[in-house]
């Protein structure tokens, strides 16, 4: 057993209630055995039998759920500044797309990364994130768009489960783009998805969830239909990154699907927001790509009224957000998302745990919850967005074991 102590707030965070609810508590305690948690209150509550247990001293810091990141693509070769210059200059995301830079000259780049290159790389931007306080991360492929390369990228996905200490959620997303040698015949790389790709996905328990890019230019709604059926057909749950640049239709399907997350979401129509909510798919909001490609924020107060959970997440990747940090995204849904602290807390941690079907058992700090917990340098979350620095996490708790910050024991 063992107890972080001197906690001047515990933010809880429970799965259910309502989307300001974050069960905080002072000056409280938090103890775990193993990887569970076995008490999360006041300190003096604490039962006596763990008063005993090896014991740490948060220094009167705020304390809650390990973050996590519902939504990345971690896995890549090569970056795209000079697309990032263009867009500067006035091009748009999706001028450069047609002209072949884009996702294309990504796939290009990961494509002729090595196994090794690409898992150097991700772990490189996972020991960073977990210094942030974020303690899982959902990560996708779709950068291969064919079966050797797609595959790469979610066995390098598991590979990272053995070297690191950060828990990867994969996620299928070889319908991220039409890849250019099947330009003239999209209906075979639909097929290829469908009947081969997806099935060896699925037996091989290579990824948990599927995701479709429905967007002009990416994949039409008929196709993200075939795509996210037949990937449901193989026990997949489904994810659609939806609506982001053009009112698509993507957020309506995830609805009716059952998707379990819809992301971007900026240009959904009233009609699929009320879908989305009556069907209980959370909302994943990306404001650090709304931020790089100058495009409008998630109106989330129209969302939350609606009653939808709304997520945030990093959306990291080399093109439209070439960045990890989820205080950014915090920070970012405070301020042009209008979302309260207490809000985007919630966004993630256990919204986001909902947003890959974990929320049963992650991004909470009650007793059964893992032991996945962030210390944060600030006398209450409030205080944490508001002051935006380098990194306010002073120690990050994954499975119970201190995997950043210098927690040393009082014994
Ligand atoms: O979520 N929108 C599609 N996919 C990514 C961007 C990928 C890229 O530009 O490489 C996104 O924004
Ligand atoms: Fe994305």
């Amino acid at each position: 057993m063992k107890l972080l102590k001197n906690i001047s707030m515990l933010y809880r965070v429970p799965a259910e209630g309502g989307h300001d609810e974050v069960d905080a508590v002072a000056d409280a305690a938090i103890a775990w055995e193993g990887d569970t948690i076995r008490y999360a209150g006041p300190a003096s509550d604490l039962p006596d039998e763990l008063a005993a247990a090896e014991s740490f001293d948060a220094g009167g810091r705020c304390v809650v759920p390990g973050l996590i990141d519902c939504h990345t693509h971690l896995c890549f070769g090569g970056w795209r500044g000079d697309e990032f210059a263009a867009r500067l200059e006035g091009a748009s995301y999706q001028d450069i797309q047609a002209a072949g830079g884009g996702i294309n000259s990504t796939v290009k780049a990961t494509r002729s990364a090595s196994r090794d290159e690409l898992a150097e790389k991700a772990a490189t931007a996972l020991a960073d994130m977990a210094r942030l306080g974020v303690t899982t991360v959902e990560a996708k492929s779709g950068y291969g768009l064919n079966r050797d390369d797609e595959i790469k990228q979610l066995e390098v996905y598991r590979s990272l489960k053995d070297t690191q200490a950060l828990e990867i959620v994969p996620t299928f997303l070889g319908a991220h783009l039409v890849p250019t040698e099947y330009r003239d015949r999209r209906d075979d790389y639909v097929a290829l998805l469908c009947n081969e790709i997806i099935p060896e996905v699925a037996e091989r328990e290579l990824a948990c969830f599927c995701d479709v890019f429905i967007e002009d230019n990416a994949f039409t709604l008929a196709e993200g239909r075939k795509i996210l059926e037949a990937a449901k057909s193989h026990g997949l749950g489904l994810k659609i990154h939806a609506d982001q640049l053009s009112a698509a239709g993507g957020a309506g399907l995830a609805a009716e699907l059952g998707a379990v997350s819809a992301e971007h979401l900026e240009y959904a129509s009233e009609q699929d927001i009320a879908a989305m909510a009556d069907a209980g798919t959370v909302a994943v909001s990306l404001p650090i790509a709304s931020l790089y490609l100058r495009e409008p924020y998630l109106p989330a107060r129209e969302w939350i009224a609606a009653g939808t959970r709304v997520a945030v997440a990093t959306d990291f990747n080399p093109g439209s957000a070439p960045s990890y940090h989820l205080h950014l995204a915090m920070t970012l849904a405070a301020v042009h998302q209008r979302m309260s602290p207490n809000e985007v807390l919630r966004g993630v941690t256990s919204h986001a745990a909902r947003a890959i079907g974990l929320h049963s058992s992650h991004g909470s700090l009650q007793p059964g919850y893992r032991a996945d917990l962030a210390v944060i340098d600030a006398p209450h979350i409030n205080h944490w967005l508001y002051h935006f620095r380098p990194n306010a996490c002073a120690g990050t708790l994954k499975n119970g074991n201190w995997i950043a910050g210098e927690f040393r024991s009082l014994d």
